[in-house]
């Protein structure tokens, strides 16, 4: 088991190049069973849960050559595909559902695992389902596993009762190759889902309107092969954004989306942080004279305050001057991290789906715990501010979406290492 021991206490300065989104790569390999032609996906950046989504599509017999390097991956779905997936694989990353809709539209039948719920929340699937069902797809779930099944699936009108990223990937996925034309309303409008959309036209889908809340899919016969790009990672921006915060750096990111990190900017810019946008990229500047001033956050569905990034602000929040509210819409159980933080002396109220922050100034090294992949990120921003050391276990959480996050934190003169608890 590896750990991290992050020395605090010093300003972050230098140029970090952010790598490739690990929510957009997911469903693009997925994507890619819909072809028995070549995808090419570039960007792909080195991550836990890129390997498992390899493991998967491999499994379905689909051949994947990632060059780790160029960071580039080549799928091929040419040969027949196993339309069933096994529990260990399945279980290894909730993102791994995604190949419900294009198994299922490409050969016409699917056995998927349910996937079960995790450390934020239950995370059901029935929107996704609904949506296949619509589609035209029988649906049975039984001893743990999802069945469906359809000879064609038929485009149809489908209303999301809430824009879940995951169902509107996957109803998007499945209509691709359906008859007839798809409406899909109220669907997410996250930029991965452009992504998502972009990768499929640019392999011959007719898709229209993603980013908007109305997507419209006309059936195509067949796709083809294609050569793609992934979107840089915000969520990774995000947090080297609050890591310049919190130190009172001055970094700059590159390969970034200005306008997916709207809400991080704004609320970075609330708390007293300095974001700008200059000719080498989005440079940001730690609160000058002191910590960071309280502000309220509310997370929602994009283009309001991305849940991916409540963990991390709550890092700064601890330390800000004022009582800040941070309140969380899209998971039900998201404040793991809030243990942790009190760990290291921060002042946190959990008030049903809110948290009441009492900015402490600046909070002290300790022994804490990653329970999840963000709130693993939370933990090494606070340590990266506290005064003294921190002990950071279970960080295969943050390697499933960071990719080299102590080299990348290093290079920006963050005293952070990774050891091997064995060792
Ligand atoms: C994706 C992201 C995740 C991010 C989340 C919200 C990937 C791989 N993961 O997850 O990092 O935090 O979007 O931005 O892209 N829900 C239902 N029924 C369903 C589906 C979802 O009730 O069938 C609920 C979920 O339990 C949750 C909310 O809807 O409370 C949002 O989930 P969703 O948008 O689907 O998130 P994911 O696609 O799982």
């Amino acid at each position: 088991m590896e750990k991290f021991i992050v020395n605090g206490g010093r300003p972050l300065a230098g140029t970090v190049r952010i790598g490739g989104s690990k929510n957009a790569v997911l469903p693009v390999m997925a994507a890619a069973l819909l072809t028995g032609e070549k995808c090419v996906i570039r960007g792909v950046p080195r991550l836990s849960d890129v390997a498992a989504m390899e493991d998967i599509l491999e499994s379905l017999g689909a051949s994947v050559k990632w060059d780790k390097r160029a960071g580039v991956i080549t799928i091929a779905a040419d040969g027949r595909l196993l339309p069933e997936a096994s529990y260990e694989l399945v279980s290894r990353l909730r993102a791994s559902f995604q190949i419900t809709g294009p198994l299922l539209a490409r050969t016409g039948s699917v056995k998927i695992p349910m996937p079960g719920g995790c450390a934020i929340g239950t995370r059901p699937v029935d929107l996704h389902l609904k949506g296949l069902a619509a589609l035209g797809a029988e649906i049975e779930q039984e001893h743990g596993f999802v069945r469906a099944k359809a000879r064609r699936l038929e485009g149809a009108k489908i209303y999301l009762d809430f824009p879940s990223v995951g169902a509107t990937e996957n109803i998007v996925m499945a209509a691709v190759l359906a008859r007839g034309q798809t409406v899909l309303e109220n669907s997410a409008v996250e930029p991965e889902i452009v992504d998502l959309a972009n990768f499929l036209n640019s392999a011959g889908a007719d898709i229209r309107g993603a980013g908007t809340d109305t997507i419209k899919v006309n059936g195509v016969k067949e796709l083809r092969a294609t050569d793609h790009t992934i979107i840089p990672d915000r969520i990774e921006a995000g947090t080297f954004m609050v890591a310049a915060a919190v130190t009172g750096g001055d970094v700059t990111l590159t390969n970034v989306v200005c306008d997916h990190l709207k809400p991080v900017i704004a609320k970075l810019k609330e708390a007293n942080v300095s974001v700008s946008e200059t000719a080498k990229g989005l440079r940001v500047c730690g609160a000058k004279g002191g910590a960071a001033v309280a502000s309220d956050i509310k997370t929602l569905p994009y283009p309001g305050f991305p849940t991916d990034m409540q963990a991390q602000f709550m890092a700064l929040l601890a330390t800000a001057r004022g009582t800040s509210i941070v309140t969380e819409t899209v998971f039900e159980n998201r404040f793991m991290h809030v243990g942790e933080l009190k760990r290291m002396g921060a002042d946190i109220k959990i008030d049903s789906r809110s948290a009441v922050l009492e900015g402490v100034g600046r909070l002290m090294g300790a022994q804490v715990r990653a329970t999840d992949l963000r709130a693993g990120a939370a933990l090494v921003l606070a340590a990266l501010g506290a005064s003294g050391a921190t002990e950071i276990d279970d960080i295969y959480h943050i390697d499933r979406g960071y990719c080299q996050l102590d080299q990348k934190l290093q290079s920006l003169g963050a005293d952070i290492r990774r050891v091997n608890d064995g060792a």
